[in-house]
Order: structure tokens, then C-alpha cells, then sequence
């Protein structure tokens, strides 16, 4: 099997970021690997993780590069020099251009903290608690025009408990997308390597 060069777009606390990375170091993810990170928010903790464990590391405010468009054209460069071929959606909290759509249909995921496509968009932790529901949990999907909406690819269920707060129950969504995650790109570099 040929190996599978990776991006990861993260713009946040990173703890997916890191949980990939670890994962890969197990030897959890292979034929994939890491090979760039990409973000928009470049004092994140993701990107501080990135530089720390030295992967490459793109990362660049839109307003900084000139606009959306310009930076969505810096970074498919980034992610050709790269030999990208799975782009990897863990915390980016921005919608994805056409541009980069186009270039790499069917090979982009992302990871939501929802069962989609309940609770599509931002806060999705915070809107299933307000709702009280009795269950929400995560989900990757293929990544389409569509916010929050591309093909699911799998999903995993988290129960919200009577005495739960919005912290434990964002801790056991992170349990749940740090489980789900590394298995779904595993999955998916070892049918498209
Ligand atoms: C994750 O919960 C991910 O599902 C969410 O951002 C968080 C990033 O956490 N993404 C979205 O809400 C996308 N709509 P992390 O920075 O600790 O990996």
C-alpha cells in the first residue's frame, strides 16, 4: 500500500490535532501520515502543537493573505508541494471554498461535534445542550458546498446525561471524536492510497 500524505486544517485548541498525531506515531493511521498542517488562526494552539512536534505548518490570517480567495489559492499550492492527497477538517471553523472544493472533491472530511445533521454550524456542543435533547455525538462527513451537510461517513453517539454541565459534556465529545476520527482516516487511506 502507497502511503497517504495528509493535511489537517485545525484552528483551535487542536486536541484532534494532537490526537492524529499520536495516533500516527502508534501507527494507527498508516498508509496515511501527517505530512501539513493548515490554518487561518496562527497564534492557535493547534499551530503552537504543529511548529512543537515539527510539522510543516501553513498558517496565515485571510486578511493577512489578501482575502479568502488568495489564501485558498496559497494553500492548495501548499498542499500540491505537499503531495496532499486527504484533507483532514478538525476545528476549521470556516466554510470551504470552491476552489479548494473542486480541487480535492471527495477527498475532503470533516469532523463535526454533532449527530448531523442535527445541529449543523457553530456551537453545535452548546445548541444540543440548550435543546435537551437526550443524545447528540459526532460525526465526519465528505465536505460539500453544503455547511455541515456532505455525506456522512460515520458517527457515534454520546448520550447527554441528566447531570451533565456543557463542560462534561464537551469532554465526552472530545472522548468520542478522538475515538472516531484516526479510525475513519485509517479506513479511508487504506481504500484511496
Ligand atoms: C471539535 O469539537 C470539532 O468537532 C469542532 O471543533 C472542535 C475542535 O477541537 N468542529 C466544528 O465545530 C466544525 N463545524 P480541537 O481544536 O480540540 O480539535
Amino acid at each position: 500500500m502507497s502511503a497517504v500524505s495528509i493535511a489537517v486544517f485545525a484552528s483551535g485548541t487542536g486536541s484532534n490535532l494532537r490526537n492524529l498525531y499520536a495516533a500516527q506515531q502508534a501507527g494507527e493511521i498508516a498508509p496515511g501520515y501527517l505530512s501539513l498542517v493548515i490554518s487561518d488562526k496562527p497564534e492557535s494552539k493547534a499551530v503552537a502543537f504543529a511548529r512543537e512536534v515539527g510539522l510543516p505548518v501553513f498558517a496565515i490570517d485571510h486578511k493577512d493573505a489578501g482575502g479568502r480567495s488568495v489564501w485558498e489559492r496559497m494553500v492548495i499550492r501548499e498542499l500540491h508541494k505537499h503531495h496532499v492527497t486527504l484533507v483532514v477538517l478538525a476545528g476549521y471553523m470556516r466554510l470551504v471554498g470552491l476552489a479548494l472544493l473542486e480541487t480535492y472533491q471527495g477527498r475532503i472530511i470533516n469532523l463535526h461535534p454533532s449527530l448531523l445533521p442535527a445541529f449543523k454550524g457553530l456551537d453545535a456542543i452548546g445548541q444540543a445542550f440548550e435543546a435537551k435533547v437526550a443524545e447528540t455525538g459526532v460525526s465526519v462527513h465528505y465536505v460539500t458546498a453544503d455547511l455541515d451537510g456532505g455525506p456522512l461517513i460515520a458517527q457515534k453517539r454520546v448520550a447527554i446525561l441528566s447531570e451533565d454541565t456543557i463542560e462534561t459534556l464537551t469532554h465526552r465529545i472530545h472522548e468520542a471524536e478522538h475515538e472516531i476520527l484516526p479510525k475513519v482516516v485509517r479506513m479511508l487511506c487504506q481504500i484511496h492510497p
